[in-house]
């Protein structure tokens, strides 16, 4: 585990979970998601995201020109899936809080997509942590803090890396500059899949 990058309430937990976890949770996520497939979302101000997206668990997190918001649906009206057993125990793991997240959302980047520095606060209560879990290509994950104008840090995130957001660095912004695309065998494809667990109400 790496201390503090800016504030407290930020941890990365390195390689928590080995190559054969990865692979396992790869092989689970490709099942759930087969009904509610990735979608390539625009922004409320009408913009097309690198990143393609689709969510599990009681809420998924959307954005098209409506807002950005929690949804009970995927766009193709199905309920989303349940988060897996083995999400739900890495979040119990590191997150140190008794609540079950209820929104898991699957971020899915291929060559040249980005994620650009925000704040994760669509949700009801920033008293419970967000934990990110990676997997797949190396990810350059730029982290500020709780003011867009404050200084940041860059990391290099790895595949089986998790991070927690808790405490201080809640609303702490952040992003993703860039993958290192094929710098991991994991997904067939290459690329990277971030999943990002949150309980919203
Ligand atoms: C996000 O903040 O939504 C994604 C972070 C990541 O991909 O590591
Ligand atoms: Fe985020």
């Amino acid at each position: 585990m790496t201390p503090d990058l800016t504030l407290s309430g930020f941890k990365i937990y390195e390689q928590f979970l080995p190559p054969a976890a990865q692979r396992d949770l790869v092989d689970t996520l490709r099942d759930a998601v087969r009904e509610t497939p990735f979608v390539q979302p625009v922004t409320p101000s009408g913009k097309l995201m690198s990143v393609r997206m689709t969510s599990m668990g009681r809420l998924g997190w959307i954005t098209d020109r409506a807002g950005y918001r929690y949804a009970p649906t995927h766009v193709n009206g199905r309920a989303w899936p349940a988060i897996p057993e083995t999400v739900l125990g890495i979040w119990h793991a590191v997150s140190e809080v008794s609540r079950l997240p209820d929104a898991c959302l699957l971020n899915h980047y291929s060559e040249g997509a980005r994620m650009g520095l925000h704040q994760d606060k669509d949700e009801g209560d920033f008293s419970w942590p967000v934990v990110s879990i990676s997997l797949g290509d190396e990810a350059l994950f730029r982290m500020g803090g709780i003011e867009r104008s404050d200084p940041t840090r860059s990391v290099w995130l790895r595949s089986g890396d998790v991070v927690v957001m808790g405490g201080a660095a809640r609303l702490a912004y952040h992003g993703v500059d860039r993958i290192k695309f094929g710098t991991s065998p994991l997904l067939p494809k290459g690329g990277r899949l971030n999943l990002t667990l949150r309980v919203v109400v």
